[in-house]
């Protein structure tokens, strides 16, 4: 849909990309730009720049680039609509009237939403009060659940009948399609509907402002699935959703408690804590890793203190830090959760397990020691294997220090030695990361010479880019240009189709942005399009220059035959200025 230029300027105006990126990374200021890590490859050094004054970013190492819109369709996954919703939720904006198509699908969504609210109040309502409830009352009884924590979560039980739900929304007015669609009911080989949740006690899934958006539901024996979660539906994304995050966000803590169960995240939270999250049934994802890092410094890993907890703390761990994120992970004696936990040992016990809470290291270091017997020769070598590798990997060179004294106490190995054997390891490190990051710099750049067409002319490639820039820098010679050059006078189609596309915006409201092109193109050609107006940044091309590139462009349109009479030198010459970088 078409955004008035206005709106998105105002929308601009109240989303800075640096304030709306430095959710997501971590920001360093350097002179009039700043530099970051950047958050759509991996990468040891900062090879993303944004630009304060144009509200742009660029990724010298990935090509990623454009405006806060582009950035943040890109991060969040969300197409061009829906990025433009998501900023002006966030700087509390009011979106213009939505287009047909798209009010249609926020009508969608809006109605599921309705559904899922109904349904919830139905959920609870069966628990609390109907006598069908009473297997899930006396259910949560037993698990110690008090009536406060049932309406504080909304919980609720489906009852066994495979048509509780189903009749109750009919008589409501909803029709099956929907019911379909919000996931709550399914189709039988009959063709009538039926209950998807059953004889299940329910946990409503609730986002961040306050929608019920899915469910969760629990068998009361020890049926199978333990579990059923509601499938991804248009208001329901399980890997970007955390399970309880609406009341852990206004707890004033700067850290976030993760379990792995709703029961486990209840529970805590019950005992007082209410900076406790889980993820929705399945294993930690980047973007919950993000989502946490909004709210919270550390986290605090309370997982299951089985052998499954203990490999999915390993890799939420990883996933943590490359958030940036600080771990800290508990240590849990005597119960397999921290539901069993508390009920054992009681809140204030828990609430010291959290303050004992050690580092990842510490954890890591506990691992090490899994199955090894290091009071003998040949498990104090695997042990020491395992450490040093454990060390190399570790930033700070004072904890670094203080965890070899410690190893060196316990094995008896001299700290020299060990500090040998570290250093040797984080060499190797460093030069396979080396490596690796030219790998990646390699490939994108095989991936450049890989669009043929720029390869082919790669001279007409340059004099068009070299005038893109040139409009990028001063949008106020567009009239100028165009009255000089027709988009059919470019010959690469991509250069084509943004000039095209500047002098279409230039037209219709005299003015652009070249970074508010997301219309019409996608956030990858978006960052293509931001290397050409940073480009014009770091070589000043000059009102000369751009009528070079015109007549070379134009005269080849007229005679083709005069490409080839000019010499390579003639043309370097042209472009003597696009070629230095930086
Ligand atoms: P209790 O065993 O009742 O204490 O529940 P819990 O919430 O602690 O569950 P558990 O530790 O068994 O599992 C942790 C989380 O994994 C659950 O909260 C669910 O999100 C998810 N999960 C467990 N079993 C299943 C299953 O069968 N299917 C799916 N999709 N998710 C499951
Ligand atoms: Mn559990």
């Amino acid at each position: 849909m078409a955004f008035s230029d206005q709106f998105i300027q105002e929308l601009k105006l109240n989303n800075p990309i640096d304030s709306v990126m430095s959710g997501y990374t971590n920001l360093i200021r350097r002179g009039r730009n700043s530099v970051c890590l950047c958050p759509f490859h991996s990468e040891k050094t900062p090879s993303c720049t944004v630009y304060h004054e144009s509200n742009s970013f660029y990724c010298f190492g990935c090509g990623a680039g454009g405006d806060v819109i582009t950035f943040v369709m890109k991060i969040e996954n969300l197409d061009y609509v829906e990025a433009i919703r998501f900023l002006a939720a966030r700087a509390g904006m009011t979106m213009p009237d939505d287009d047909p198509a798209d009010s249609r699908n926020a009508l969608i969504k809006s109605k599921i939403l309705e559904i899922n609210r109904t349904a919830a109040r139905y959920f609870y309502d069966v628990l609390t009060r109907a006598p069908e409830g009473e297997k899930g009352r006396r259910y949560f009884a037993d698990r110690q659940l008090s009536a406060k924590t049932i309406t504080k979560y909304g919980l609720g039980y489906a009852p066994g009948d495979w048509y509780g739900l189903t009749n109750f929304m009919r008589s409501k007015g909803y029709g099956e399609e929907e019911l379909i669609a919000a996931d709550l009911c399914s189709r039988g080989r009959n063709g009538g509907l039926y209950d998807r949740f059953r004889d299940r006690v329910m946990f409503p899934i609730i986002d961040l402002r306050g929608n019920v958006i899915a469910f969760g539901g629990r068998v009361i024996d020890d049926g199978k699935p333990k579990y059923l979660n509601s499938s991804d539906t248009p208001v329901f994304k399980k890997s970007m959703n955390l399970f309880s995050l609406n009341f852990a966000k206004k707890s004033e803590e700067k850290r976030l408690i993760l379990a792995e169960g709703y029961m486990d995240v209840i529970s805590i939270n019950q005992a007082g804590f209410e900076n406790v999250v889980a993820t929705l049934g399945t294993a930690l994802t980047q973007e919950q890793a993000r989502l946490m890092s909004r709210y919270a410094e550390e986290i605090i890993i309370a997982y299951d203190s089985d052998g499954a907890g203990q490999k999915a703390t390993h890799k939420a761990i990883n996933l943590l830090s490359e958030a940036g994120l600080k771990t800290r992970i508990i240590k849990m004696e005597g119960a397999k959760d921290p539901d069993e936990y508390i009920k054992k040992f009681g809140a204030m016990r828990f609430g010291q397990l959290l303050n004992k809470s050690g580092g990842a290291i510490e954890f890591e270091l506990s691992k090490c020691r899994n199955g090894l017997d290091i009071s003998t020769d040949e498990g104090r070598v695997e042990y020491l294997k395992r450490c040093v590798k454990l060390f190399a990997d570790i930033s700070s060179p004072i904890e670094r220090e203080v965890y070899i004294g410690r190893v060196s106490d316990e094995t008896k190995v001299s700290k020299e030695m060990l500090f040998q054997q570290v250093n040797g390891a984080i060499k190797k490190r460093i030069d396979q990361d080396k490596k690796r990051e030219w790998t990646d710099i390699r490939t994108f750049q095989n991936e450049l010479r890989k669009d043929p067409d720029a390869y082919r002319h790669s001279k007409e490639y340059k004099a068009e880019t070299g005038i893109l820039s040139f409009l990028a820098a001063y949008p106020e010679e567009t009239e100028y240009v165009a009255s000089k050059i027709s988009p059919d006078d470019f010959v690469t189609d991509f250069n084509k189709k943004v000039y095209a596309a500047i002098l279409k915006k230039s037209k219709i409201s005299g003015f652009y942005d070249i970074l508010s092109l997301q219309s019409e193109f996608t956030a990858d050609e978006m960052g293509k399009i931001t290397e050409i107006a940073v480009n014009s940044k770091d070589v000043n091309i000059n009102k000369t220059a751009v009528n070079d590139f015109i007549k070379f462009l134009t005269d080849r349109a007229d005679n083709s035959q005069d490409v080839n009479a000019l010499s390579d030198d003639d043309f370097r010459s042209y472009f003597s200025g696009l070629k230095k970088k930086k």
